[in-house]
């Protein structure tokens, strides 16, 4: 039915006011490109010139412009977009940190939340959810994604799609749109917007699959990328939105260009002229222009000089079209500009709390030595020093909606205030700044050190500034900045016991930190319940049971640093093997910090493995089981890791991939027998042929509690008999 009146409406419509669909303007709020200065947006609407606004925040505002839209010939609605990536007005840690929580069901919710808080303010469609696979800590959009693993990431698009959309058409829900495709992660050298050079198979390996699993979660929309993937710009990439995504994956929905990034492909060199850059982008299969004005101005030339075939700028404009119907916009171009609906959703309480919760989900503890957490609520004199501890809006990180009128200082607990409400009068707080995050002044060392002198526990708030990570925020020095860790060496001098609180929107370097301080748990930026959240782990409420889903580098010289690597001819044998082996001369292969490694306030006993085969066909499965035991003194969860290595394949494959996981809560002293399934999908990979599928031969099998810390190992054989 949705066909007909998008094919029926399709009739009616002039050529400028087809192309008019496939315009996207920003509004002033939070742009995050050069916006074109152009006093006719206004006119523009109402003369059916555009089909998409983003950045109008607040039902006040998407209800004006729409009704700019409805004074229009054929009173088509507008879409609005906005880039609600970890939160509306409740804002939830950035998705990095999320991701540390591999709580598929939390992340699930914490996009529910969002899309309710910014469905409920008129908005339509958020710019998420990143699904970029990053292996590069310099690359300040890690903050934005799920790390660096491509399983990991796979069901966490997957989750986030699910929790966006709800129903779509509901209105509580949002349309999601998966970015940036593709490939953007893999930057040369992490510094942003810079080219991707990498094989199909890495391509379709590592890169493509989180795109795809979003796709099959059902994603209404995909943003295109600002990189030139092996030297063709990803807006002009026919291969890849035609002939994969829209062809081979039969995605239905439409495609949007990042900002400005039609009009960008005269920089990269693929095109002369701004007329070309449209000509290359639709035929490529870019269907709504963001903020380019290369369609706006050049796409109805284009159709007329024959050199655009009408059937393309229909196939775009029905499949925007589709997507207005479907959300509800042509039966009440106001559903979701509602002003009660938005005072009551952006003021839920449930929000808060459900943001607390996956706050406290995403802290990694990183060290614990002679269990200084969690602490205990009747100590005398706690010192809370560092420059993050009376920060309200650091705490949001990049990418927070900046509602107009927000008050941070009121809406965000800083940390200060989270141990205050913990400890309430229990216990005396001192404070002292130390330093600023970044620059080399150490005047307000001695006050802190004088505070902490005066302390049974002293914990420091140190880290990178919440703009230090996020879009055009790549760093080549990733070490904590300032003279931070030279204000943590001042304070472990004092003889006191330190707990050291690490704020960053990536994995940061900090090797004297990570070699001298006892207790270290890393923060992230952790939203609007921030403060609360880092109590809660602090004292115990919450037993941490985060997991690092990026590797933590010694130094940037080992970048990129990932996992799931080859092995190589000469693999190293041991750390400190450098005589023609793979390995440096000035530095261990090893990361600081592994993938998966995070540690708990109880321990965990992995035990009893079993596979129900050591044998298999094609078409049959193994049944993996385990015992897991909380052997110590409090409840807690662990995040149980399958990992898979293929021993010998048609392609060399990694040492070790993550093909599984669970995160089960065990109460003190509690067993519980664990099942996997082990089937043909899981064993395999793109062949050298690049096709999918699975080769007969050994694999190991190994169930731990991180990429490096393997409790219990097996190995079986998969039989392929060829006729
Ligand atoms: O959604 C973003 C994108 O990720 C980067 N460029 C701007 C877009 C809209 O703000």
């Amino acid at each position: 039915i949705i066909d007909q009146k998008v094919n029926a409406l399709l009739k009616q419509m002039t050529l400028e006011e087809k192309i008019g669909q496939l315009n996207q303007y920003t509004g002033d709020n939070q742009a995050t490109g050069p916006i074109t200065i152009n006093p006719n947006k206004e006119k523009d609407i109402k003369g059916g010139h555009v089909g998409s606004m983003l950045n109008i925040i607040g039902t006040k505002y998407t209800r004006q412009y729409q009704e700019l839209a409805m004074q229009s010939r054929l009173k088509i609605p507008l879409l609005f977009g906005q880039d609600v990536i970890h939160g509306f007005k409740t804002t939830f840690p950035i998705p990095l940190a999320e991701a540390a929580s591999w709580d598929l069901k939390a992340m699930e919710l914490s996009a529910r939340i969002a899309a309710t808080e910014a469905a409920a303010s008129g908005i339509h469609w958020t710019f998420a959810p990143m699904v970029d696979i990053s292996r590069d800590p310099r690359w300040g959009r890690v903050m934005e994604g799920a790390g660096e693993d491509t399983y990991l990431g796979s069901k966490i698009a997957y989750a986030r799609v699910k929790g966006f959309q709800g129903n779509l058409g509901d209105v509580n829900s949002v349309m999601a749109c998966v970015k940036h495709f593709a490939a953007y992660g893999a930057a040369v050298g992490g510094r942003d917007y810079n080219s991707v050079d990498i094989s199909e198979r890495m391509l379709w390996e590592t890169y493509l699959p989180p795109f795809k699993s979003a796709l099959d979660a059902g994603a209404a929309t995909f943003m295109n990328s600002f990189n030139d993937l092996n030297g063709v710009p990803a807006t002009g990439n026919k291969y890849l939105q035609r002939d994969i995504l829209k062809g081979k994956w039969n995605f239905q929905g439409f495609v949007v260009s990042d900002w400005g990034s039609i009009s960008e492909m005269e920089n990269h060199g693929y095109v002369k002229t701004k007329k070309e850059a449209a000509l290359a982008a639709i035929l490529a299969g870019s269907d709504m222009d963001m903020e380019g004005n290369a369609y706006r101005y050049h796409l109805a030339e284009l159709v007329k000089e024959n050199k655009v075939p009408i059937a393309l700028i229909d196939d775009a404009v029905k499949r925007i079209l589709r997507k207005k119907f479907e959300l509800g916009l042509f039966d009440d171009p106001y559903k979701f500009s509602d002003a009660a609906r938005e005072g009551k959703e952006l003021n839920n309480p449930e929000h808060r709390k459900a943001a607390r919760d996956i706050a406290a989900k995403s802290i990694v503890l990183l060290k614990n030595e002679n269990s200084i957490l969690p602490l205990s609520k009747t100590m005398n004199t706690i010192a809370f020093i560092g420059p993050l501890v009376k920060e309200h809006k650091q705490n949001m990180g990049f990418w927070a909606v900046e509602l107009p009128g927000l008050d941070y200082d009121k809406e965000v607990v800083s940390q200060w205030e989270g141990l205050q409400n913990k400890v309430g009068n229990n216990t005396k707080l001192l404070y002292a700044k130390g330093c600023e995050i970044n620059g080399d002044n150490k005047d307000g060392f001695a006050e802190a050190v004088a505070a902490a002198s005066q302390a049974d526990i002293v914990i420091l708030s140190i880290g990178e500034s919440w703009n230090q990570s996020g879009e055009a925020k790549s760093r080549s020095n990733i070490h904590l900045p300032g003279v931070q860790e030279e204000l943590v060496k001042a304070i472990l001098a004092t003889g006191k016991s330190v707990v050291v609180l690490i704020n960053a929107g990536r994995p940061l370097i900090f090797n004297w930190t990570a070699d001298n301080v006892p207790a270290i748990v890393y923060t992230w930026w952790l939203g609007t319940e921030a403060g609360n959240a880092i109590a809660d782990v602090l004292f115990g409420d919450y037993n941490p049971s985060g997991k690092l889903p990026m590797t933590f580098p010694r130094e940037e010289g080992q970048i990129p640093i990932y996992y799931n690597h080859f092995n190589t001819g000469r693999p190293a044998p041991n750390e400190t093997a450098t005589n023609y082996v793979s390995a440096y001369i000035d530095l261990k292969n090893s990361p600081k910090f592994s993938f998966g490694y995070g540690l708990s306030y109880t321990n965990f006993e992995y035990s009893n493995l079993k596979l129900s085969k050591n044998k298999i066909k094609e078409s049959e499965i193994i049944e993996v089981t385990l015992d897991l035991k909380n052997s110590g003194k409090v409840a807690g969860e662990e995040v149980v890791q399958l990992y898979l290595r293929d021993k010998v394949g048609s392609v060399v494959r990694p040492i070790i991939e993550l093909k599984d996981f669970q995160k089960i809560k065990l109460k003190a002293g509690e067993t519980k027998e664990l099942k996997f399934r082990i089937d043909k999908e899981k064993l395999s990979f793109y062949n050298n042929e690049l096709e999918w599928g699975a080769e007969p031969g050994d694999f190991d099998l190994m169930i731990g509690a991180s990429s490096v810390d393997i409790r219990l190992r097996d190995s079986f054989e998969l039989v392929i008999n060829k006729f």
